[in-house]
Parts: structure tokens; C-alpha cells; sequence
């Protein structure tokens, strides 16, 4: 894990939980997104959404050329940079690293900034699997931030919102994960 300080504003691209809980100083965000990614369940958490010895599922980034994954960006105060890297540095600690990238308002309106991202290398990382699987394994998982199915369906209540504004079609995995997750929910023998 690197962090990086700079006296220009700094911009944060969130995807998963940056989006829907943005913990930290920001004097500006936009929805944004960024081109030959895909946002995939496909990383474990044993810190946030699950317990070691039984992850939830978290989004990461998976290489994807022409795709294109929609998320928020934030604009970081130049004099708190360092403080703000240093609060997503550890909050994203469980395998994330940074990854400076380009971050696009609309086709001309492009800046570089940063994302955490979890490559397929790290220790948690999980891998694809059915969406009824994932969605199980969301269903059972609760950490430390919280549910695992929160997660699922705040992100994917933001995305509607953000896909919206931005006039794209909504995260068709994110989607079909809250719909399962939401399946199973219903059917839970309380
Ligand atoms: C992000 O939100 O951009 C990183 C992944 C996560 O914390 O959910």
C-alpha cells in the first residue's frame, strides 16, 4: 500500500462503499466513471463485511476492456490530502491498493485520479462464482461495518441514482446480486 500527497486537488473515484459512505473530507463530488473496468463481488471481507475464517463479498475492479463502470468521484481539499489517504489506506486495508486512473465526468470531461482497487493477487481475493452463490454467501456474512446484504443494497440504490444522472444503463451484476440477496432476504425464516 502506497500513499501519495500533492499540493493539486486530488480526485477519489469510489465504487463500492465510497459511493453510499463516504467517510471522509471532500469539497466537491460528481458522478463519474471509468472505462475498461467492471465492478464484481469478487473480493472477500473479513474486516468490513465478514469475519476472518468467513468473508463476505465486496466489490473490486476486474480489467475489462470496453466496459465501463460508473461510480462517484470526489475532489479532496489540497491540504488534506495526506489525512484523507491515510483514513482510505487503512479503511481499505483488507487487500486494496491505490490505482491512479483516469476519471471521466462525460467523453471530454476526463481527470486523473485514484481508486482502491483489489487485484486477483491479494490474500482475500475470492474469484467469480454463480450469482446464487455469491448471494448466499452475502446473505450469511456480517462484520464489523456491518451486514453484507447492506452493503449489496445500498450500492445498489446508489447506482440506480448515479446511472441515472450519468444517462447509463444500470450494473447488471450489482443488479442481479441485490435481486437474489433480496430473494433470500424475503424468504428468511426469522
Ligand atoms: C470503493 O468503494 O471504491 C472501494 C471498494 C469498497 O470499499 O467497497
Amino acid at each position: 500500500m502506497t500513499s501519495s500527497a500533492s499540493s493539486s486537488p486530488l480526485w477519489i473515484f469510489g465504487y463500492g462503499s465510497l459511493i453510499w459512505r463516504a467517510d471522509f473530507a471532500f469539497v466537491e463530488q460528481r458522478p463519474a466513471y471509468i472505462r475498461d473496468f467492471s465492478r464484481r463481488f469478487w473480493q472477500g471481507s473479513s474486516d468490513h463485511r465478514g469475519m476472518p475464517g468467513a468473508p463476505g463479498r465486496v466489490v473490486t475492479l476486474i480489467e475489462d476492456l470496453e466496459a465501463c463502470c460508473a461510480g462517484m468521484a470526489y475532489r479532496i481539499d489540497p491540504k488534506l490530502t495526506s489525512t484523507v489517504l491515510a483514513g482510505l489506506d487503512h479503511r481499505e486495508q483488507g487487500g486494496y491498493d491505490q490505482l491512479q486512473l483516469p476519471i471521466h465526468f462525460s467523453p471530454t470531461e476526463v481527470v486523473t485520479g485514484l481508486t482502491y482497487y483489489a487485484n486477483p493477487r491479494n490474500s482475500s481475493f475470492l474469484g467469480e462464482a454463480p450469482v446464487d452463490s455469491i448471494a448466499r454467501q452475502i446473505v450469511d456474512s456480517t462484520g464489523p461495518s456491518g451486514p453484507n446484504s447492506e452493503y449489496v443494497l445500498e450500492l445498489d440504490s446508489a447506482l440506480r441514482e448515479i446511472n441515472r444522472v450519468l444517462a447509463q444503463d444500470t450494473d447488471s451484476h450489482v443488479a442481479a446480486i441485490a435481486t437474489a440477496v433480496r430473494q433470500l432476504l424475503s424468504t428468511a425464516i426469522p
